[in-house]
């Protein structure tokens, strides 16, 4: 059976950091960020846009009043959950009015859970042929101001619909996970940002990809040859470019390096105005290249390599499906220009506001500009989620 993503949406806040007033404001070269990250904005949530808010955004994009009746499964991917026993993904199923009788989770491992999540929606799909799965990849990356990670954080969600006879790709079956304990990237339940070696993420990042690769072109007997485009997990579009270049095989053709690199730069365009989302940054990278590419044509192969920190890795791949570019949006680079830009000094103050709550566990917000859901309020201590016009 074919099983793969058959609708992708994407929302981000409406709120954005430019890197050249970061830069200007920490006393920093702004070509560290433009040329030593490849990072030219990053969007800014605030505290009434949250990882529920930007998931349900995203999906309601994509879903008709047919999905909505259809889907039985809904799964959040996230590193940066609301609460530690309520899923998400029942908070998302609500604001979406998706019928009752489904079942939703949500998954957990830093960046890397929403290729686990795709993995468990094709395989229910597999056993289910009619069922359709949403899977949501929603977060936001917050490492605190002068940081050393500030420049690489971000907002945003990524909502994929798994199907039977997709519209856009289609899953192979041929996976390979790596999973390695190390301490590159983690963030404890009482702390609000996470602890981050910086350098030795970089270094893990790139050592899961080469061995990974490596061991996946042996088990599957395949090469870049069989690939029209390789993505990566953005954390910062530079350490993605290092990537490519360690998986280039100079020894290819000038025509499909090319054509390679093309789509490379392609994946990345939407990352450089949005920052790391996370576990929904390889998806991004997939929008991105299957929105800007020219080169693209149905049946042309796709590889991912997803890496969460702690660290898991994987390697998928799929193929582009006839009259792909049908489920796409050519204006998203205009959209995020209508972003409103943020000052140094408001971008401290919104994105890392905390809910102060009265001894009965209310808190009330200031009327921030969201997408079509937001954070209401904080009622004795339940989150108040709702559209942003009733
Ligand atoms: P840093 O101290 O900001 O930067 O740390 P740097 O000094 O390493 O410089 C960055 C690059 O800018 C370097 O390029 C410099 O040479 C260059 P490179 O040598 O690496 O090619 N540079 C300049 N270029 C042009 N003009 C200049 C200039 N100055 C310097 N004037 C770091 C960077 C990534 C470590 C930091 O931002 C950080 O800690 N970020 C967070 C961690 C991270 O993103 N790690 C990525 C791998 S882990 C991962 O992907 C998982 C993750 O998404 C989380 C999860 O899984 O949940 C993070």
């Amino acid at each position: 059976m074919k099983i793969g993503i058959d609708k992708i949406g994407f929302a981000t806040s409406q709120y954005v950091l430019q890197m050249d007033d970061l830069a200007q404001s920490r006393g920093a070269d702004p070509e560290k960020f433009s040329k030593g990250l490849l990072l030219n904005a990053l969007s800014i949530s605030p505290i009434t846009d949250d990882i529920i808010t930007l998931g349900a955004s995203a999906a309601d994009s994509i879903l008709t009043e047919e999905d909505r009746a259809s889907i039985d499964m809904v799964i959040v991917a996230t590193e940066s959950s609301v609460d530690q026993s309520k899923a998400a993904a029942v908070y998302v199923h609500s604001l979406l009015g998706i019928q009752p009788f489904a079942r939703s989770v949500e998954m957990k491992e830093a960046c890397y859970s929403a290729t686990a999540a795709l993995d468990y929606a094709r395989l229910h799909v597999d056993k289910h042929p009619e069922a359709k799965v949403l899977v949501i990849a929603s977060d936001i990356a917050k490492y605190g101001a002068e940081t050393p990670g500030e420049s690489t954080q971000g907002a945003g969600s990524v909502a994929m619909l798994i199907t039977q006879n997709p519209h856009i790709l289609e899953l192979n079956d041929n996976t390979l996970a790596q999973t390695r304990d190390i301490m590159d990237f983690w963030r404890p339940n009482y702390s609000t940002t996470p602890y981050v070696n910086g350098m030795y993420s970089t270094k893990q990042y790139l050592d899961m990809l080469k061995t990974t690769w490596l061991e996946y072109q042996k088990r599957f007997e395949t090469s870049l040859t069989d690939f029209a485009a390789f993505c990566f997990h953005l954390p910062f579009p530079k350490l993605a470019l290092k990537g490519f270049n360690k998986i280039m095989d100079k020894s290819l053709p000038a025509e499909l390096q090319e054509k390679l690199q093309e789509n490379f730069e392609n994946s990345i365009l939407y990352s450089k105005q949005i920052g790391n989302i996370y576990t929904g940054s390889l998806f991004l990278g997939l929008l991105s290249l299957l929105e800007n590419s020219q080169n693209l044509v149905a049946g042309d192969q796709i590889a991912f390599f997803s890496y969460g920190s702690g660290a898991v890795a994987e390697i998928f791949t799929g193929k582009l499906v006839e009259g792909f570019q049908n489920q796409l949006k050519a204006s998203r680079l205009r959209e995020l220009k209508e972003r409103i830009v943020l000052s140094v000094e408001e971008y401290e103050k919104i994105f890392f506001e905390e809910a102060v709550l009265d001894e009965a566990g209310n808190a009330s917000f200031a009327n921030y500009k969201t997408g079509p859901f937001a954070l209401k309020e904080i009622r004795e201590h339940q989150r108040i989620y709702g559209k942003v016009n009733d």
